[in-house]
């Protein structure tokens, strides 16, 4: 079993954005992985640059499908997005500066963070692209 599982549950049935839900689970698990297996922390920081790298890039898809189909609750959800993006950016320069280790903990964090977006707010957003046509 995986650290993050991969289910049909968190598929909101627009193809661009599970595949980068799947993506960002994978990365996940990837950087779960190199800390269970104790690796370096040069690999946990190339891989924690790709896992930010990504979710910048998959919140920016979401962003722009919303804003293409007048998606009312735009607003509150890229508040929500921004409120991890700011986050994940102070983690990753405490990281680069040498002050902190990516923790278990930190990784529980973000498991939550993203099972619980994608099964609330994501949900919500895809009922109402699919209703404009997106799938
Ligand atoms: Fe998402
Ligand atoms: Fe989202």
């Amino acid at each position: 079993m995986a650290f993050i599982d991969w289910e049909d549950k968190y598929r909101i049935n627009v193809a661009e954005v599970d595949g980068q839900h799947e993506g960002l689970f994978s990365i996940l698990n990837r950087l779960h992985e190199s800390l269970t297996n104790g690796e370096d922390k040069s690999m946990q920081a190339v891989l924690l640059d790709e896992l930010i790298d990504y979710t910048v890039e998959h919140f920016a898809t979401e962003e722009r499908l919303f804003l293409q189909t007048g998606f009312p609750g735009y607003e509150e959800h890229k508040r929500v997005h921004d409120d991890l993006t700011g986050k994940a950016v102070d983690i990753q320069d405490e990281f680069r500066n040498d002050n902190a280790t990516i923790s278990f903990e930190l990784l529980d964090f973000l498991h939550q963070w993203l099972t619980e977006h994608t099964l609330g707010l994501d949900q919500e957003a895809g009922d109402h692209l699919n209703r404009n046509g997106i799938y």
